[in-house]
């Protein structure tokens, strides 16, 4: 049988029952991707006789005498398909990942499908971006932002990597072949809480196929964490790669390798596993009462209550909340709910480990921190860091969920076992019951105020679901507190805790506890506003904290945490300008309809709570061209486009003039990693430092070799880097070797001190009285960035935050029953947004230049998300007068409510 793709003929035969996406990637074309092998995502669309198709869906044997299309087949030559010169034109991705499949799929409509996108792009879903720039790209708009497409700060250039995304060459994690390559599948635990009595994996092993089965006997007993901080204390080490103890369904307990896919997958089926099933406790409620089930051996120095369950209890305060309450004219206190929530990054979690021909350990993976990775396998294995590298192409997204170790071990443990290369991809299902979530959180928040809005005191108590495992947990609870210098008042109390239950681990998420109290401080201060009968504007206008203030969050005691540029009397008047305004979807006629409008506020660190630190290199090449090397990993968060700028902007150059390396513990300096909104203000700074040396460096050189004054320095760098005289920076370079001089420095850069960004949502919503759905007829989004880098990146990035925002919100909802299982591990039955459900956000900036921040700026792509669903339930409040204090605001729940007006509470 033969195959025609992309005009060839392919004479291979397709495995049994192999679907069209694996038989297309086993033929080399890594362009179609896997979200979801479920037809969910769309990820895979390639044509099949010019009709598009999920080619996860599609039997690959049924293709034969078939025409069939991949993204590599749709150019001409190096003419573009004028549908990818669209996503190009219009920066349609982020992480890239969705794109092919967005292309594909976008590239056989007419134009009414084309006005439709709702209905035409219903099968296509993207996580990062919000969608709007998708609708730019598929209907040929260009932005008026890409019309700065200059390459320095304040421009507007497109990722470098743009072209290769949208032909399909971008190379993510599992996009290379690797000859006698094995596959890991592991076998997890169906219970929430139980002791392995014992496991037969003999049939496993006997089967054809099956190189190695591990369990917990076979791995070492080292404790650890999977979360990933420059400080690994911050985390418990509670965790074992493979444990006799099962602590949450979906706990991986054997791993199989094997020759195939299926074959790892068969040998999983057939191990044994006895169990003594224990007793569960599924909420930190339950766990931290007296007689629960003891998770975790006591630790005194990292697990600060284990006899409760309690992994960390955090305390603060500042001034005095009682005497705040007891001179309050008003008081207001209530319980409030954040869920679970997934990251679903279209590429799931996924890694490659080989020995090299000097036996040297390597890694490839889809790691937001190669180099805190390379650390953790040093400690696991007990190796030297020097001795093993580990690396990552392009990402498919991570939004926080690939700041853990969740692959890379077990892979290691294999090709160390093995001495062969050994891959494991995780699928969708395994991201709901084998990953990590965003923690659940039950906040109680008390609010006083006087009869103008001036807040008097704000107590909040929270209790952090931290599931089985700690990773996270602590900081997660601390960084919740960062909610709280939002507001200038005097006196102020915290008291929380994470809690270990028989739940699934939580993880890092945008957000990062910052979401879920900001939903509940939010939503209070509307509330309060309430009770004392004045606009909650007027409560957050006198309130909030003013340019010059401390910044004032769990406790009073001097921190390296400062203003360093205010942009939040901007961001709300921004925000309460557009809804005045008018635009937005008119409101819809029906009686049934009621409409109303939300407003929150919210403030962002600039980095993590814990050190971060960051060294980039950057030199000028024989042939003319700047080396830059930094060890961030791009992911869709668009560094390497920022980084790419403050090079261009120093030296003077543009994007096709700079070469760079990153995300390499071979060829990189330290980088603590890519989380926390760090890229710009941390890995970008020494990005920033080390081209200002090289440009100082090249004009100081420069001017001896002419016999210039330094004064004359204008006069130099005219000359050499604006291209000014002849002499090209090849000779430059030349002539630097010639006197021994390198034109190459290095500097590294630290995240203190701490600068904070700021921003306002607004929304106005109509909601329907008989089945309580949502319509977002108007949605607002205003960032304090500093100075932008990067205009049109930086909507993007808030435009991404806030869909997802939404989601959170809105739409995903995720469903558990009462022993932990996830009953909709899908993204279709979880349901992330798709293009529908996204209305286009009118995304604004403040006007500030940061004192901190490199060349003005301070990150802020993180904290959009905070700022929607505390919106969403204001704006719902105010259009109906029913108050949710529980997420998601799905529509069976306000159809509840509404038949009940009178309740106060849902809780
Ligand atoms: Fe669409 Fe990342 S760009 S999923």
């Amino acid at each position: 049988m033969s195959y025609g793709v992309n005009g060839k003929t392919y004479e291979e035969e397709p495995n049994p029952g192999q679907c069209l996406r694996t038989f297309l990637r086993d033929l080399g074309l890594f362009g179609t991707k896997k979200g979801c092998d479920s037809g969910d995502c769309g990820a895979c669309t390639v044509w099949v006789d010019g009709d598009p198709q999920h080619s996860c869906l599609v039997p690959a044997f049924r293709t034969e005498g078939h025409e069939v299309t991949t993204i590599e087949g749709l150019a001409d030559g190096d003419e573009l398909h004028p549908m990818q010169e669209q996503f190009l034109d219009a920066s349609g991705f982020q992480c890239g990942f969705c794109t092919a499949g967005m292309i594909m799929t976008a590239a056989t409509f007419d134009e009414a499908e084309k006005q439709d996108l709702p209905r035409s792009l219903k099968s296509n879903l993207c996580r990062c971006t919000g969608y709007r720039a998708i609708a730019d790209a598929v209907q040929g708009v260009k932005p008026a932002d890409a019309g700065k497409a200059d390459d320095r700060c304040g421009g507007s250039p497109g990722p470098p990597a743009g072209r290769q995304i949208v032909t399909g060459q971008a190379r993510y994690t599992l996009d290379v072949a690797v000859p006698g390559l094995l596959h890991m599948k592991v076998m997890r635990s169906p219970y929430p809480h139980a002791r392995v009595i014992s496991i037969d994996k003999s049939a496993a092993e006997a089967m054809a196929g099956v190189v190695a089965v591990y369990t917990w006997e076979d791995v070492p007993t080292k404790l650890y964490t999977t979360a990933l901080h420059e400080n690994f204390l911050v985390n418990p080490n509670d965790t074992l790669i493979l444990d006799n103890v099962a602590r949450f369904v979906g706990q991986r307990m054997v791993a199989v390798v094997a020759e195939s896919v299926g074959a790892a997958e068969e040998g999983c089926r057939s191990v044994e596993i006895e169990y003594e099933v224990l007793p569960a406790v599924m909420n930190p409620q339950d766990a931290m009462a007296p007689g629960a089930p003891v998770l975790h051996a006591a630790d005194e120095e990292r697990i600060r209550h284990s006899e409760q369950n309690v992994l960390v209890d955090l305390h603060g305060y500042a001034g005095d909340v009682e005497a705040g309450f007891a001179e309050a004219d008003y008081v207001h206190q209530a319980d409030y709910q954040s869920p679970r929530m997934q990251h679903a990054h279209l590429e799931t979690h996924c890694s490659i480990s080989w020995l090299d021909e000097n036996a040297r350990l390597n890694v490839r993976t889809s790691s937001q921190s190669p180099f805190l990775a390379r650390e953790k396998l040093s400690y696991l294995f007990g190796l030297q860091e020097e001795d093993i590298r580990v690396f990552c192409e392009r990402i498919g997204g991570g939004f926080g969920g690939k700041q853990e170790v969740l692959t890379e071990d077990l892979c290691v443990l294999a090709t160390l076992d093995t001495g062969r290369p050994v891959s494991w991809e995780l699928t969708r299902e395994e991201e709901f019951n084998g990953a990590t979530s965003r923690h659940p959180m039950w906040i109680n928040v008390k609010l006083g105020a006087k009869r103008d809005g001036t807040l008097t005191a704000i107590q909040m108590k929270v209790v952090s679901d931290t599931g089985a495992y700690g990773n996270h947990g602590g900081m997660t609870l601390f960084a919740s507190t960062n909610a709280l210098p939002v507001y200038r008042c005097r006196n102020k109390k915290f008291d929380g805790c994470a809690v270990y239950t028989n739940n699934l681990p939580s993880g890092a998420l945008r957000g990062y506890g910052q979401a879920q109290t900001t939903f509940a401080l939010e939503s209070a201060i509307d509330e309060l506003a309430d009770k004392v009968g004045i606009d909650p504007m007027q409560v957050r206008r006198q309130s909030m904290l003013r340019d010059g203030d401390d910044v004032v969050g769990l406790e009073v005691e001097p921190s390296d945490v400062t203003i360093g540029s205010y942009g939040l009397d901007q961001c709300l008047d921004q925000v309460t300008d557009a809804l005045a305004s008018g635009r937005g979807t008119p409101v819809p006629t029906a009686d049934e309809w009621s409409v109303g409008e939300g407003v929150a506020i919210g403030i962002h660190e600039s980095v993590p709570p814990t050190e971060h630190r960051s060294e980039a290199s950057i030199s000028l090449g024989g042939d003319g061209y700047f080396e830059l090397i930094v060890g961030t990993s791009e992911f869709g968060q668009g560094t390497t486009t920022t980084h790419l700028q403050f090079v261009a902007t120093e030296l003077v150059t543009t994007f096709d003039r700079i070469r760079i390396t990153q995300a390499d513990t071979d060829e990189c300096g330290w980088d603590t990693g890519a989380f926390a909104s760090a890229g710009v203000f941390v890995s970008g700074r020494a990005v920033l430092l080390a081209a200002q040396a090289l440009r100082d460096k090249i004009l100081r050189f420069a001017a001896r070799q002419s016999g210039a004054a330094l004064a004359d320095c204008q006069l130099i760098e005219d000359a050499v880097l604006c291209g000014g005289s002849d002499i090209a920076l090849s000779e430059l370079f030349l002539a630097s070797e010639e006197a021994g001089v390198t034109l190459g420095v290095s500097r590294r850069a630290y995240g203190s001190p701490v600068t904070v960004g700021f921003n306002a949502h607004g929304l106005r919503i109509a909601v329907n009285s008989i089945t309580g759905e949502i319509r977002i007829l108007q949605s607002v989004h205003s960032s304090d960035a500093g100075v932008v880098i990067n205009p049109m990146q930086l909507r993007g990035q808030v435009e991404g935050a806030v869909a997802q925002g939404i989601g959170f919100a809105l739409t995903e909802d995720w469903i558990l029953d009462d022993d932990g299982n996830t009953l909709n591990p899908s993204l279709r039955l979880y349901r992330i947004p798709t293009y529908a459900d996204i209305p286009v956000t009118e995304v604004f900036f403040a006007d500030t230049y940061d004192a901190i921040g490199p060349l003005g700026s301070k990150s802020v792509a993180e904290s959009p998300i905070n700022t929607v669903a505390p919106a969403l339930a204001n704006a719902l409040a105010n259009a109906t007068g029913v108050r949710v204090r529980r997420l998601p605001l799905a529509p069976e729940r306000i159809f509840q409510d509404l038949l009940d007006t009178s309740r106060e509470s849902v809780i």
